[in-house]
């Protein structure tokens, strides 16, 4: 069965291709490599013994897009990846953000439509809700006026998936993601931010290994165990599965409605001095950090409640956060060619 893999060489769809080719499944991607690279093809092959196909274009432009679809009009599935994430980019250059990510949506769904391709997997994010007043949150929680033009973009998204099931035969799973972190055991493929990082994970490893002076660690007067805020991080594999669990859903007709929206997180928190000493922990480094003020737009704490997603997808994130941090250093020393020794 052949599935589309949209943004198939970025972080999380990389890891993605490698569990639907180890499922099984037959993978063409989609990618501008506006934030990554092709190479990337040469990882996946390694790690999984077949090379995905990789077409290289822009899915916002429409006749590409219909013209790619004319011609894979046997695709069983799509998952979607291929978007802008930058928070900050995204209050710089909000249209850039719209155009990007809602016109190559858009153009999916219409080129889905007109070629009767039935499945569609969105990467959506917890940033639909904004500061929960309940936590853990739950998918049933309100969503909440976003933050930012790029959380606008995924609120935009579930709204134009919600109101094409209605009336196509396009069925969809929306897939929140609390944060993904971690790379692959392999450590042939992992997260590789263009420029400086935005997020904490891949900032403590390029600090650790000598890229950045020191890692800024935002705000310490949150309402948290110490005071620096709490995300719900999960292993980027574990993230991947999840992707290869509903595409099976889909194809074997399991679904119970049309739209099915799904947390992804574990169901834990953890707060920045918590993965800054699980970082110290596993690597025997002590990491250059200093605390300085809160960044602009971020919440205090918000962590997943899992339960639905366990028990609906059959599946659970359980990798620690060791085992996340770990992977990710391997996957830093590994691609800058350098072994960092423990102090
Ligand atoms: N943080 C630091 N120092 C840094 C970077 C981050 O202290 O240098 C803190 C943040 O303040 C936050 C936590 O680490 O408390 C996690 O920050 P990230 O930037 O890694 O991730 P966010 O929780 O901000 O997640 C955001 C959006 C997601 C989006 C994700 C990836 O909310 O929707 O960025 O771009 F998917």
């Amino acid at each position: 069965m052949k599935i589309l893999v949209t943004g198939g060489t970025g972080f999380i769809g990389s890891h993605t291709v490698v569990e639907l080719q180890n499922r099984g499944y037959q993978v063409v991607i989609v990618d501008n490599l506006s934030n990554s690279d092709a190479k990337i093809v040469d990882s996946i092959e390694k790690i999984t013994g077949t090379r995905p196909t990789l077409e290289v274009f822009d899915l916002v432009d429409r006749e590409k897009t219909a013209d790619f679809f004319k011609r894979h009009n046997d695709l069983k599935g799509i998952i979607h990846f291929a978007a802008f994430k930058a928070v900050g980019e995204s209050v710089q250059f909000p249209l850039k953000y719209y155009r990007n990510n809602l016109d190559s949506l858009v153009n999916i769904l219409e080129a889905m439509k007109e070629n009767n391709i039935p499945n569609f997997v969105f990467s959506s994010s917890c940033t639909v809700y904004g500061q929960p007043e309940e936590l853990p949150v739950s998918e049933k929680a309100p969503i909440q006026k976003a933050e930012s033009p790029y959380g606008n973009t995924k609120q935009i998204s579930e709204e134009i998936i919600t109101d094409t099931v209605k009336v196509t035969d396009i069925h969809a799973i929306a897939l929140r993601y609390f944060n993904p972190i971690g790379a692959h055991e392999s450590a042939l493929i992992g997260e590789l931010p263009i420029g400086v990082p935005n997020n904490l994970v891949p900032f403590i490893t390029q600090t650790a290994i000598g890229l950045r002076q020191q890692l800024s660690v935002f705000g310490e007067d949150y309402h948290t165990h110490d005071g620096t805020a709490v995300r719900d991080y999960i292993h980027v594999v574990d993230l991947a599965k999840a992707h290869v669990v509903a595409i099976d859903r889909m194809v074997n007709h399991k679904m119970k409605k049309p739209l099915e929206i799904f947390n992804l997180g574990t169901g834990i928190g953890y707060s920045v001095l918590d993965v800054i000493n699980a970082f110290e922990k596993v690597s025997g480094l002590k990491l250059n950090y200093k605390i300085v003020a809160r960044r602009e737009g971020d919440i205090e704490k918000v962590w997943a409640n899992p339960d639905f997603s366990n028990r609906e997808l059959g599946w659970k994130a359980d990798r620690n956060l060791e085992e996340m941090v770990d992977s990710a250093w391997k996957w830093e020393q590994a691609f800058r060619g350098k072994t960092i020794k423990p102090e």
